[in-house]
């Protein structure tokens, strides 16, 4: 059987699967910090609500969905996104929740784009949502964690781009002036906006072929023609941005993927990424997508970051990606007396919070201290037959040989106090 992962997926083994977790724990304290709430919804939704929220021409319905028919003839969709699922949870429970809901979630999403360096099939994001609020504070709070999540995975070559898309007073207006604009534009569109921009013409805007983007650069722009009220809450989120000392630059040409967008609308581009999935970032308010699933008025905004991208960019500027979890202490028992005592040394140290493994059955000792070479161990914790009957343990540094004999408990208080100066 061919043993790779299917296409466009990963396996993550050590130590990316540890920067991959450590990138998620940080994005975990980051929004405990601002006091949200994690939600858990389903991998899987009614293929209904990603194609009502998401929109009939997103890239996502039209060609990425991996959907598929249950045993039971229900059309479900695996999750391209989280926001629509946590706005169906929403409102499907919200009587008993607090207003706003301000709720993270980290997990799996799927999307059958074309694979290439960052865009995957299978990919992770951190997601952070802020359901029932309306003031542009909460546009600014919730672009001032995703900076700092990003600032904190070690990412200085990124750009916070944000913009306007208006509302359902302007944009219709808009959507007119483009629509006559792109019509005496459309031969130089690509083939498949020019056989569709009609649908859709904000799409346009959006897309990264350089013949399309010319066309775009010359198109009205969105953020000239918002209504009062939407004028005044761009103005408003960019006060606050600078307020906050979140460096931005306003991108009047920045449109969303999905269309549920209503406002702002933001995204963090890093530049080592190539130009066609550079965003570590998306996100932007959506005041509108709650009515689209029969809830009422819900204004909410949030973003979705995608935790393997990071990993790429980070590698792309040079930065070492954090992994390899260090393990404290390889207990090495020798000859058959060892094995109860070191039994008890690997529960003594774990209980004082020291990372502790052992070998599973008797091994020679060369071969036990291979082991704890491999698994990077900072201390050989050696019980042999002289330490058994004398109730004691050898503690080694393995980085310089360096060794004492003790009790366990001593042992233990040794060597937290040798970790944490080592890591000062
Ligand atoms: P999105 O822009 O589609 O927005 O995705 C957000 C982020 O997920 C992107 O900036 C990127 O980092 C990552 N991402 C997306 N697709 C892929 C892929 N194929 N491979 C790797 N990474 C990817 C959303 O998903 C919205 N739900 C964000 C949001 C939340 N808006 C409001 N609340």
């Amino acid at each position: 059987m061919d043993l790779s992962p299917p296409r466009g997926m990963q396996d993550f083994l050590p130590p990316r699967s540890e920067a991959l977790r450590a990138r998620a724990a940080a994005a975990a304290r980051q929004a405990e910090l601002f006091g949200y709430r994690s939600v858990e919804v389903p991998a899987l939704e009614p293929t209904e609500l990603y194609e009502r929220t998401a929109g009939e021409t997103s890239d996502v319905v039209r060609k990425e969905m991996y959907t598929f028919e249950d045993r039971g003839h229900r059309l479900l969709t695996l999750r391209p996104e989280a926001t629509a699922g946590i706005v169906r949870a929403y409102l499907a429970h919200a009587q008993q929740l607090p207003s706003p809901f301000n709720v993270d979630t980290i997990g799996a999403m799927w999307r059958y784009g074309r694979p290439q360096a960052g865009r995957y099939r299978e990919f992770r994001q951190f997601d952070l949502e802020v359901i029932g609020a309306p003031e542009p504070d909460a546009d600014v709070e919730v672009i001032a964690v995703g900076d700092r999540f990003l600032r904190e995975a070690g990412l200085d070559d990124i750009e916070l781009q944000v913009n306007s898309i208006g509302d359902e007073v302007c944009r219709p207006a808009y959507r007119e002036e483009l629509l006559s604009y792109l019509d005496a534009h459309q031969q130089e569109l690509t083939d498949e906006h020019r056989a569709r921009f009609r649908e859709n013409p904000l799409r346009v805007l959006d897309c990264r072929d350089e013949a399309c983007r010319a066309v775009s650069r010359g198109a009205p722009k969105i953020s000239d023609r918002l209504c009062g009220p939407c004028a005044e809450h761009f103005a408003a989120v960019q006060d606050g941005l600078a307020a906050e000392g979140v460096p931005f630059v306003h991108e009047p040409l920045l449109v969303r993927g999905l269309d549920y967008y209503t406002r702002t609308a933001f995204e963090v581009v890093a530049g080592s990424l190539s130009e066609a999935q550079a965003a570590v970032c998306g996100g932007g308010r959506y005041d509108g997508l709650a009515e689209i699933i029969g809830g009422p008025h819900t204004p909410a905004v949030g973003f979705a970051s995608g935790l393997e991208r990071i990993l790429v960019a980070l590698g792309n500027e040079g930065k070492e990606v954090e992994g390899a979890a260090r393990l404290d202490c390889f207990v090495v028992a020798i000859g058959g007396e060892a094995i109860e005592p070191a039994r008890k040394a690997a529960r003594i140290l774990r209980d004082v919070g020291l990372s502790t493994m052992s070998s599973f059955g008797p091994r020679s000792t060369k071969a036990q201290f291979r082991m704890a070479d491999r698994q990077r161990a900072q201390f050989a914790v050696v019980i042999g037959r002289e330490e058994a009957v004398a109730g004691t343990v050898t503690v080694r540094r393995l980085s310089d040989g360096h060794q004492q004999e003790f009790g366990i408990d001593e042992a233990a208080a040794w060597i937290l106090t040798l970790r944490e100066e080592g890591s000062e």
